[in-house]
């Protein structure tokens, strides 16, 4: 989605505002623009393209000089990637960048149509400068947002210079993320903390409705009405080396790399006495003992760390748990009531479909409790109860980390509520608590092993669709892995749960079609080889990750990556899901492709 900055220093505001750019630019964007305060006139720079078609106009056009300035990544929905449509969007006195959507930008362009205002972009975006200008009739910014939030509908996160003002940068947020950094004289707004990160850790949050103004004498917070208010300030848990990719090629390998250090952290924050303990969460084991129905809400991979906690839920805890997609739950009115648990997992906390799941969970009285990453995000301060996952920031658009510490954090919620319903022992429940420990060792084992992936990764590099099939957790496996792959190297990718393929799919396999099989489930070992076999005698080129020691007929397996692991069969999904998301990696590198900025996707969903 969308990325702002904005600063007021005494720095080179376009350098700060170019480099925030640059730290943001994970989120997804097609173009590119800043508007900066230059001897008192705003001089704008914006294009279609990448950050660095923006450093060449900059050197071409030259850079705007100044100390107080707004920039803009643009992810595109309304209107085509193009120069024109590029942030920051001016008319008149209102310099504007827009993160989000404004619902009811026709109605609102034919009113101020009428008032004589004209259009020069298709976005909705700029309909909110318009506006803005609009209601600056009496040269008061403070009122002009106020009266503009009163007609605005739908999400937005706004930085606004006022022509008249060449000192403040002001800003507003209504459903789209925006911070504020409070730096020494210096301050930032941004959608997310890298963005300023390297000059402070403070910062606050802006709340839905909330307004701020930046001045070089410090930071105004008001609310809706203009009436101002006081804001608490935070520091940023992160540390600049999180940030960056401290030697790694890509966010996206460093990331995978940090797998067994986030799954070991989250761990240590989880379990006590040896079994896990999420009481100071507030879900205690009454709570846990007396759901009737467990809802796992969420959107792509958080989805997926869904299906795998769904089969470790209900094989434990025998609680029954539907895993849905928050674009369809939100929409199907369903059956949700006071005695279920509605659990959302999402690693930015923002995706405005979970956000909308959660929301009509609660109207429906259900309990809830986020399973997120980003700590204070919209999601974990909504829900009743909240699990912080601790991956740390996730910059790469394709998650790994994030899956990774979901799905620890669901195995180990799945034994708590085997133990608080009585399926389980204490001893048992310390069994399996002291198996997951031995997880971090069987990730490095498979990051170890990472040359093997790129040596699969070698034999992907040039087709043009493959299949990803398994049964139970490997289906479950099988669909993170084919996502990870199609997000990143747009190879087309389908995963089928290995029984249901000849019901139709398996007229698609032919002669070399790569099928890349997860196959590391004991109890149903020989239905899946009985699908592979079906695919093999058709042609396909099977790709096997396995257990160590899997035997296979003769001549059904082309490549495979052994699992090499004491971990019961339950746990397998963690260290092969690594060598799933390697393997996706290197075939995108291969490829020639960026896998930290796939094409058209945006870190965080913040649209419906
Ligand atoms: O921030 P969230 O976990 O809520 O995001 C959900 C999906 O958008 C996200 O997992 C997406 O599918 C990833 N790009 C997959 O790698």
């Amino acid at each position: 989605m969308c990325g702002i900055v904005g600063y007021l220093g005494k720095r080179d505001c376009t350098e700060v505002l170019m480099d925030g750019l640059e730290k943001l630019e994970y989120r997804g964007y097609d173009s590119a623009g800043i508007a900066v305060f230059e001897n008192g006139s705003i001089k704008t720079v914006k294009t279609r393209g990448k950050l660095s078609c923006m450093r060449e106009k900059l050197s071409k056009e030259g850079s705007p000089k100044g100390f107080c300035g707004i920039g803009h990544t643009r992810w595109a929905t309304h209107g085509e990637p193009s120069d024109i449509n590029s942030h920051p969007h001016s008319n008149g006195r209102v310099t504007i960048v827009h993160n989000g959507i404004i619902e009811n930008y026709t109605e609102l362009k034919a009113f101020l149509t009428e008032k004589g205002y004209t259009f020069v972009s298709q976005t909705d975006s700029e309909v909110a400068a318009c506006l803005l200008d609009y209601y600056y009739s009496e040269r008061n910014p403070l009122k002009a947002i106020t009266e503009t939030m009163k007609e605005l509908e739908g999400s937005f996160a706004l930085g606004i210079l006022f022509k008249d003002f060449p000192d403040r940068v002001y800003a507003v947020r209504k459903q789209s993320p925006l911070i504020v950094g409070e730096g020494e004289g210096e301050y930032f707004i941004a959608s997310d903390i890298p963005a300023f990160l390297k000059y402070t850790k403070n910062y606050v949050l802006l709340e839905d409705n909330e307004i701020v103004c930046m001045k070089s004498s410090g930071t105004s917070y008001f609310d809706v009405h203009g009436i101002p208010i006081k804001k608490e300030k935070q520091v940023a848990e992160w540390d600049v080396e999180q940030a960056q990719k401290c030697g790694f090629p890509h966010f996206m390998l460093k990331e995978i790399h940090e797998q067994p250090d986030v799954v070991n952290k989250t761990l240590e924050d989880i379990v006590k006495d040896g079994v896990p303990d999420f009481s100071e969460r507030g879900i205690s084991d009454e709570l846990l003992k007396n759901v009737g129905r467990v809802f796992i809400v969420a959107c792509g991979t958080a989805m997926h760390a869904g299906i795998i906690a769904k089969y470790a839920i209900e094989k434990l805890a025998r609680v029954p748990v539907t895993v849905e997609v928050a674009s369809e739950f939100r929409y199907m009115e369903p059956i949700v009531g006071e005695n279920d648990l509605v659990i959302l997992i999402s690693q930015s906390g923002e995706t405005a479909d979970t956000k909308a799941g959660l929301e009509l969970a609660k109207e429906k009285g259900a309990k809830t409790l986020a399973v997120v990453n980003v700590k204070y995000s919209a999601i974990a301060r909504a829900a009743d109860m909240c699990i912080h996952t601790l991956a740390g920031p996730e910059i790469a658009v394709a998650s790994t980390k994030a899956y990774m510490v979901q799905i620890t954090v669901m195995y180990l919620l799945a034994f708590r509520f085997a133990f608080a319903r009585g399926k389980i022992s204490l001893e048992e429940l310390k069994k399996l608590t002291e198996e997951l420990m031995l997880s971090p060792k069987a990730i490095s084992d498979v990051i170890e092993r990472k040359g093997e992936c790129q040596f699969i990764a070698s034999r992907l590099v040039n087709v043009e669709k493959l299949f990803f099939i398994g049964r139970g957790f490997d289906y479950a496996l099988s669909l993170e892995g084919s996502l990870k792959l199609k997000e990143i190297t747009y190879i087309h990718s389908e995963a089928y749960a290995a029984g249901e393929l000849k019901h139709g799919t398996i007229s698609l396999i032919e002669d070399n079609i790569p099928v890349i099989t997860v196959a590391t489930q004991e109890n149903i070992l020989a239905k899946t080889i009985s699908n592979m076999e079906e695919v093999k005698a058709r042609g396909a080129y099977i790709i096997a990750l396995c257990r160590k020691g899997t035997e296979f007929s003769e001549n059904t397996v082309d490549l495979r990556f052994d699992i090499d692991t004491e971990l019961p069969d339950m746990l397998v999904p963690l260290p092969t899901v690594c060598a799933l998301q390697l393997i996706a990696y290197y075939t995108s590198v291969l490829r020639g492709n960026d896998p930290d900025k796939p094409r058209n996707l945006a870190k965080s969903v913040t649209t419906e």
